[in-house]
């Protein structure tokens, strides 16, 4: 884990943004707050928050308290300095802590109304991840909602290494390389790239890992690429990647 923990305390900065500036900014996180839906009054929990981009976003929306978690101390210490007057010390929602969620123990031992986790599952194992989706789903109140997204899974399978997304899969196939992970980079629309890692699963892997985890509801998937909105946005970054399946998003609920 330590190797993660050094790339994003070393990229932290490049990470760093008060707007849209990703290209997951566009094809992804919009969608995960339209799956959350309203947070007036609900208690959030944000699973490798990173520098605290979704938070932000979230406490919008006027949550009682959002709680992130992230490995990278770096991240942490970025999303608290960025929450300014909406950071805990100042009275607000917005509560960060550093935390390695390979270890599910590293979570309160209380409840939430919502949890989110941006992009975290792909720095875990199935079996931590796992561990994560039972904690989750042992902390929801009824009635909630846990919302994740993880780079669409053929992504590696379907792209050369090339701007503005890409994970490489190397020696490995999609069934063979479960819990292999591979590298990739995702660009900012400044040109500016960050490096990323997937830890490797199969779709079959997640319904599994649901299954396992006592998630008895059918999740609502969606499969997240690039839309004619952001090709009105920008066409020269995000047309490289029309018609890709670029994210997964899962919304599950109890
Ligand atoms: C791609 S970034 C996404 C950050 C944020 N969710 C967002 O959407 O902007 C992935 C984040 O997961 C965090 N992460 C990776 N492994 C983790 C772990 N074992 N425990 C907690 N956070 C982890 C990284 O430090 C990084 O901040």
């Amino acid at each position: 884990m330590s190797g993660t923990r050094d790339l994003y305390d070393a990229s932290a900065g490049k990470w760093s943004r008060q707007e849209q500036l990703l290209l997951s900014d566009f094809t992804a996180r919009p969608r995960v707050l339209q799956a959350v839906g309203d947070v007036s009054g609900r208690h959030v929990w944000d699973l490798g928050c990173g520098e605290g981009f979704v938070g932000r976003q979230l406490a919008q929306g006027n949550p009682d308290r959002v709680d992130g978690f992230d490995l990278s101390t770096e991240m942490v210490h970025l999303a608290r300095q960025q929450a300014g007057s909406l950071a805990a010390e100042a009275g607000g929602p917005l509560h960060y802590l550093a935390a390695d969620l390979s270890d599910a123990a590293q979570l309160p031992s209380g409840s939430c109304d919502i949890a989110v986790a941006v992009f975290l599952f792909n720095y875990l194992t199935i079996e931590a991840m796992e561990r994560i989706l039972s904690r989750v789903r042992e902390a929801l109140q009824p009635g909630g909602i846990f919302v994740f997204t993880v780079p669409h899974p053929s992504l590696a399978f379907l792209r050369r290494a090339e701007p503005p997304f890409y994970i490489e899969p190397d020696q490995h196939t999609y069934l063979g390389g479960s819990d292999a992970m591979f590298k990739g980079k995702i660009w900012r629309r400044d040109g500016v790239s960050n490096e990323i890692r997937s830890v490797h699963k199969t779709l079959a892997d997640y319904f599994q890992a649901l299954r396992n985890t006592g998630w008895e509801r059918l999740p609502e998937l969606e499969e997240l690429g690039v839309t004619d909105d952001h090709l009105a946005v920008d066409p020269e970054f995000f047309s490289p990647l029309i018609g890709i399946p670029l994210h997964i998003l899962f919304r599950l609920s109890v």
